[in-house]
């Protein structure tokens, strides 16, 4: 079996020696021009003089855009042509692209677009939640509101009702790469573009749109991202759209890349989030009833925003069932950078709000956080659960069977209506807590705490469960192009994009499987919109459960041609016809896969075929919030554990425990990397990475140097990642999940960790918001100690 093989990512070797090629290694040819954007300074306002003079004047120049020089769209949003490349005299955020200098060099740009002088009549910007709702300043009119049951009568008749509110902060993309692209004039008007993005697709109709050209005069090639985590599904646009319409105008090739500086103060981040709730609940922690509010900071522009706060929406559970919940959204517009999709889109916003609830809960009744959490799972799917106990009470006499079935009926409807038919977390987290030495490690930390003033420890567990589609039910579609030539190799071709994830590998596994090749026989080729058209965004976690599919039919539909023309030829019958270890078998006749290709071709029979898949039984009515937005589910389970200084606030992640479902993984060494690199990107989303704006909008941290994300030496000291091993019991790709972004959210724990270290330190609960910094972690602790 080439697939569930745990082979390196197919271009390992060169991101070590540097050959691997991204946009801006592309040689480029004599007389490219270089380009670079003159951003607004102001976060709110419009523009009252501008003076290009010394910008047209300095050194290098070729020329200088601004709005009025665009000769068709001056539009680069994905969604609500409601953002313009470069501005029409209204600033709506500090850094906001107004003029496009277009240079001999790329520095010869930068410094040049630093001359110039601009006026502004600066407005007050919106720049927080109160801010934006005082104003009214939103994306859709009103919130948007799924849910079931009366939450008012529910919270009034329930025990206890806790309630608090967390602030959630947003997070820089800080891909390797940065954002470029290069734009190549054609003859006849026709554009090829190099883009480092996510989308090729859309790239294609953006650039087509600002030439005024159809999408077939455009070609988008992408061979390898240095990393997007969903900073490339939109924000490349503004490159490529720039690099095409300088091309045009000059004629010249022309390319773009931001410096760091530049690719923080103009592209949008993760969303910040503020989530207020209540939970009326019973004395064990059992959740009765939820009520959310969630505020996302969305920027300037619509971007991608209204999916990332549904999906927010839809996480608001993660693996708890609510009885009675109501999910309130509100999509605030503000003077930010217009922000976009970050690996789990919404969903980990979502999600830490309800772990917050439970971590809340728990302290409050004083029960363990894990316990608690295991009570409010949703139903597990095995046959088995029908005989345990229900969250936690006594086992009920036979009779009960029926009405317990209904229940358990009942314990699987999500807030949307979608039945989670395939709940394994109360395994896996049976399996983890035991792998982990979790209650044994609790009552040490207890101890540790008990003697330690200085260093506490706090130790979490936290469950993932991550719903698998895009939740725009149209985007879940994928296509593929693969040629077998007359030597027997076969080059691969879909409509996927490689950011490191390892999509590539993985469907060229698929591909080398069906024909029984070696890995080598198949060449993996960049994603190209001439090749496969309409594509969607390698995005939502779903690029190998989709292209791997696309991939797979086109192979069949290759390998069942050879085999119908070679039984026809050896009089057998096709389904005798075995493709393994670089041959093709039929019946006691034996070809090397070469011959057979060459046999095929001088049997004129066609060697090249497209595929094409969509994914089955999903519908969404995002709306009305009901539906079956998710194909399946993929689920992680984690235990952290942490040590926090309580003089600084300083902490470290000692230990992570994870267990992550990848069904029966394409690849486990790639699964893996994902899961690592998920769970620490997770962990500094909520722990260092800060973003502070000023109060006139400018974002402060816009470097290495004022924003830290995790090093090497940040992941745990002590990192044991298993994998569950069970096939996803939806019909994927050879039974395997999407693995992209769920793990991410296993960093929670994190979080939780640190709100576990810092209640040993008083009575009060210790209310994180986050990133939880060193700053925050250290008022916290003044705070529960406060509340002696
Ligand atoms: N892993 C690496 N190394 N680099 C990335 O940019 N992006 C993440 C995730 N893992 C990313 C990554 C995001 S946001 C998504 S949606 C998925 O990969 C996309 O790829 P997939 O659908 O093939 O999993
Ligand atoms: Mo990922 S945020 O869906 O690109």
């Amino acid at each position: 079996m080439t697939v569930a093989k745990p082979l390196p990512h197919d271009a390992a070797a060169r991101h070590v020696d540097g050959s691997a090629r991204y946009v801006d290694d592309i040689p480029v040819p004599a007389g490219t021009l270089h380009l670079c954007f003159g951003c607004a300074r102001i976060s709110r306002g419009r523009v009252t003089a501008v003076d290009l003079g010394p910008v047209r004047a300095a050194e290098g120049v070729i020329a200088v855009l601004t709005a009025d020089d665009l000769p068709f769209d001056n539009d680069v949003a994905p969604v609500a042509h409601d953002e313009p490349l470069l501005s029409d005299g209204t600033v709506h955020y500090a850094g906001q692209p107004l003029f496009l200098v277009v240079a001999e060099s790329h520095l010869q740009a930068r410094r040049a677009a630093r001359r110039a002088e601009i006026s502004y009549e600066e407005e007050t910007p919106i720049l927080t939640v109160e801010q934006a709702l005082a104003a009214d300043s939103r994306f859709e009119e009103g919130p948007r509101v799924y849910g079931r049951g009366d939450v008012e009568a529910a919270l009034a008749t329930a025990p206890l009702v806790t309630e608090g509110e967390i602030e959630i902060g947003g997070q820089e993309h800080f891909y390797l790469e940065g954002q470029a692209a290069l734009a190549l004039p054609q003859e006849g008007g026709d554009m090829i573009v190099h883009a480092s993005s996510q989308h090729p697709t859309e790239i294609q109709h953006k650039v087509a749109d600002a030439l005024g050209l159809p999408m077939h005069a455009v070609r988008v090639e992408v061979r390898r991202m240095g990393g997007g985590f969903g900073g490339k599904e939109s924000q490349g646009n503004a490159l490529a759209v720039a690099c095409a319409v300088a091309a045009r105008a000059t004629g010249r090739p022309c390319k773009m890349r931001y410096d760091r500086d530049d690719d923080f103060t103009i592209t949008g981040k993760r969303h910040p989030f503020v989530i207020r709730y209540r939970a009326g609940h019973d004395a064990e922690g059992r959740l009765l009833a939820v009520d959310f509010r969630q505020f996302a900071v969305c920027g300037w522009s619509q971007d991608l925003s209204l999916a990332v706060a549904d999906r927010a929406m839809l996480h608001a559970d993660n693996a708890y069932w609510i009885p009675t919940v109501r999910i309130e959204s509100h999509r605030l517009k503000t003077n930010h950078q217009s922000h976009t999709a970050f690996r789990g889109f919404g969903g980990p916003q979502g999600m830490v709000g309800i772990e917050r609830v439970l971590d809340h809960v728990a302290h409050r009744v004083g029960r363990d956080p894990a316990e608690v959490r295991r009570l409010n799972y949703y139903a597990e799917a095995e046959e088995g659960a029908l005989s345990a106990p229900l969250g936690g009470s006594a086992a009920s006499p036979p009779e009960d069977i029926s009405a317990k079935k209904k229940d358990l009926q009942e314990r699987r409807v999500t807030p949307y209506g979608q039945v989670v038919e395939d709940f394994i977390l109360g395994g896996m987290t049976e399996r983890l807590l035991e792998t982990s030495g979790y209650h044994v490690r609790r009552a040490r930390v207890a101890e540790w705490n008990a003697r330690n003033e200085v260093i506490k420890r706090g130790l979490a567990f936290t469950p993932v469960k991550f719903g698998i589609s895009f939740t725009l039910t149209h985007l879940n579609q994928a296509g593929a192009l693969v040629h077998v030539y007359q030597d027997g190799s076969v080059a691969l071709n879909h409509g996927g994009t490689e950011m490191g994830q390892g999509l590539f590998q993985k469907v060229a596994q698929v591909a080398a499987q069906v024909f029984g090749l070696p890995m080598a026989a198949v060449r993996i080729t960049a994603t190209d919109t001439a090749k496969v058209p309409n594509t969607s965004a390698t995005a939502a976690s779903s690029g190998s459960d989709l292209n791997g599919m696309a991939v797979r039919l086109a192979c069949e539909e290759i390998a069942g041609r050879m085999a119908a023309f070679l039984a026809e030829r050896h009089q057998a019958k096709p389904t005798e016809v075995r493709f393994r270890e670089s041959r093709v078998e039929v019946g006691a006749e034996s070809y090397s896969f070469a011959e057979a290709a060459k046999a095929c071709w001088m049997g004129r029979v066609s060697l090249s075929a497209t595929g094409y898949y969509r994914t089955p039984d999903i519908s969404w009515d995002r709306i009305r919030g009901e539906g079956r937005p998710f194909f399946y589910f993929a689920y992680g389970a984690v235990v952290s554990e942490v040590a926090v200084d309580t003089l600084t606030g300083e902490y470290r992640i000692l230990r992570a425990d994870i267990l992550h479902d990848a069904g029966s993984s394409l690849n486990p060494a790639i699964d893996r990397g994902q899961v690592e690199g998920g769970y620490v990107q997770g962990a500094g989303w909520l722990t260092t990475e800060e973003l502070v704006w000023d109060d006139a909008g400018r974002l402060r941290t816009h470097a290495p140097s004022t924003y830290k994300i995790p090093a090497a030496s940040d992941a745990p000291e002590v990192f044991e990642v298993n994998f569950w091993q069970a096939e996803n019991r939806a019909e994927t790709i050879h039974r395997s999940k999407a693995v992209g972004e769920p793990p991410l959210m296993l960093g929670i724990s994190v979080l939780m960790a640190l709100s576990d270290a810092v209640a040993a330190c008083g009575p009060g609960y210790p209310a994180l918001d986050a990133p939880a910094t060193p700053e925050r972690v250290l008022a916290a602790i003044r705070r529960v100690r406060g509340a002696a």
